[in-house]
């Protein structure tokens, strides 16, 4: 198989008004299908249960987007069992013919762009460029994973040896659970299934129970690309529920999730237990919260690091792992950058999504209340610059907040908030700067804003991060470009869009023949 070169996928204009008109359009339609049920999918049986999951519309709470079936314990073990019997064949099936797939998904997906957009708009609260930048995300996941599979198809290199054949071959692991978040409801949800699968591998998935429509959206397309029944269980459900049930199971190979550090980390711990009947060593490969630092010294371009900072924040509500929640600035420029953040801050429009707002409601009640709770603690740890105000009269609304005068120790300095909110530092100078940025235990994303030759190379040794920005935005980042995952307590830094992805997926097996 002939892919070709990877490229990643464009991104749409929406400053032309044919595009806009597109993804207008595109919401229409997706409006018309409103309140429909999407069912559980086992061994290629769509299932509909009694029990439902709602998703509302984050930006008005009173329209229900959709229904979603939801999973038992007894759905989660016919699937784990449905799951290993396609193992038995599916890791057959040669690299090219899986990777065939994916690559036949990617065509479906970029020619349905606007309408998986405009449904995570409806879903998740996503603005125009938030939901399109992800849909090419997944689109991107899609086409390099295919290409990487080959890179697998053949044996590792080893040193040659008189008198005998050594091979070293990569072989998939069995059957998985991949449990993902809401806040990237479309690539990672892609990324973290197609990834397992196409190196043979099949997968039960568990999404997050907010976003459970768009990842039967991308099901449905996948099953039209191709995917044969069985590959890939679906099992939308409530995480506690089947999520902990498939964790806990001795017949579960491996477990990929990405969340929060509390339920990465518990996750973690329950899969290290052996259980009655369990043959292997559990393997889990985890992608989980981040504290992220952008730190601007005094000889950087100051107006753009004020851009980069707003962007970093509060692109789509600073409900990314990548999102900045940490602005440390050096003494000497502390209220000229604070005063231009807080500024362009203020110029935010907060409103619906399907307004194309730049700043939209938070995806439900509790991180509502979260995000209120940390408000109320940001006004004792710090001095309240703009926001801090929630509106829930029509949807989970919470204007863009940002604390000054926070210690680095302080609650709202080391703890994820996962909102539009931002604790502001002042430190000494770089040195000092860099000291704070890694005072905290997660290591996502980091950025530096430097005119200085020599602070960027420390910070390029010693800032604590597993992808770091120099003079840019520290979100959006490109599979392929900049494969993505996190230090210390923000992952085990699996870097989806990496070259060496798929490996977390697969096992080595040495074949010594003597002739
Ligand atoms: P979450 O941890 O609440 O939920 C993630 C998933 O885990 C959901 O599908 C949920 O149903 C499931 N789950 C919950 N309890 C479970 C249990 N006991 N057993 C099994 N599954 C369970 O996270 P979230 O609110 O959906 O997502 C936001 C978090 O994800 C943030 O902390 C964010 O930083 C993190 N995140 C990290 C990355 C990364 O690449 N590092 C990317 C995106 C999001
Ligand atoms: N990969 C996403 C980003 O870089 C989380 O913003």
């Amino acid at each position: 198989l002939k892919i070709g070169s990877f490229q990643t996928e464009s991104f749409v204009d929406f400053t032309k008004p044919e595009n806009v008109k597109a993804y207008q359009d595109a919401l229409n339609k997706v409006r018309q299908e409103l309140g429909k049920t999407v069912p559980l999918i086992i061994n290629g049986e769509r299932i509909f249960t009694e029990e439902k999951m709602t998703s509302l519309n984050p930006c008005d709470t009173q329209e229900v987007v959709g229904y979603s079936a939801k999973a038992t314990t007894e759905h989660a073990e016919k699937a784990l069992q449905g799951a290993w019997e396609a193992y038995s064949w599916w890791k057959n099936w040669s690299m090219d013919a899986r990777a065939r797939i994916l690559v036949k998904a990617a065509k479906l997906l970029r020619e349905r762009r606007h309408e998986f957009n405009a449904l995570m708009t409806l879903e998740a609260g996503k603005n125009y460029a938030e939901a399109d930048v992800e849909t090419a995300e997944a689109i991107d996941f899609l086409e390099y994973y295919a290409r990487q599979a080959d890179k697998y198809a053949h044996p590792a290199e080893t040193y040659p040896y008189p008198g005998e054949e050594n091979e070293l071959h990569w072989i998939p692991l069995g059957v998985g659970v991949s449990i993902s978040p809401w806040n990237f409801p479309l690539a990672i949800f892609a990324g973290m299934l197609t990834a397992p699968i196409v190196v043979g591998n099949t997968i039960i998935v568990k999404p997050a129970e907010d976003t459970s429509l768009i990842a039967a959206k991308f099901i449905d397309l996948l099953i039209e690309a191709g995917m044969p029944a069985g590959v890939v269980q679906f099992l939308p459900g409530v995480g506690e529920e089947v999520g902990d049930y498939l964790v806990k199971h001795p017949r579960t190979r491996f477990i990929t999730f990405t969340g929060s550090r509390s339920v990465g980390l518990y996750i973690h711990a329950e899969a290290a237990k052996v259980l009655k009947g369990q043959k292997w060593i559990k393997r889990t490969i985890m992608e989980l919260g981040g504290k992220d630092a952008l730190i601007v010294d005094e000889t950087a371009d100051l107006e753009s690091a004020a851009a980069a900072a707003v962007q970093s924040a509060f692109g789509f509500n600073g409900q990314k792992c990548s999102a900045m929640s940490r602005l440390i600035l050096v003494d000497a420029i502390h209220d000229e950058v604070l005063n231009k953040f807080v500024e362009r801050t203020r110029a935010l429009k907060v409103g619906n999504a399907e307004e194309n707002s730049n700043v939209t409601a938070v995806v439900n009640d509790e991180s509502f209340e979260k995000i209120q709770k940390y408000i109320e603690i940001g006004k004792t740890e710090g001095k309240l610059e703009t926001g801090g105000e929630a509106d829930g009269s029509k949807g989970y609304f919470i204007q863009p907040t940002i604390f000054s005068g926070v210690d680095a120790q302080a609650r709202i300095a080391q703890e994820e908030v996962f909102g539009p909110f931002v604790a502001v530092i002042r430190a000494r100078d770089f040195d000092h700067a860099l000291e704070i940025a890694n005072s905290t235990e997660y290591g996502l994303t980091g950025g530096v804003f430097s005119g200085v030759r020599a602070r960027l190379e420390k910070a390029r040794a010693e800032f604590e991060v597993g992808n770091l920005y120099f003079n840019r935005k520290i979100t959006g980042a490109l599979v392929g470009v900049q494969p993505f995952g996190g230090y210390n307590m923000s992952g085990t830094d699996s870097k989806a869009g990496g070259p060496d992805y798929l490996s977390n997926f697969l096992q080595l097996k040495t074949v010594t023949e003597r002739f």
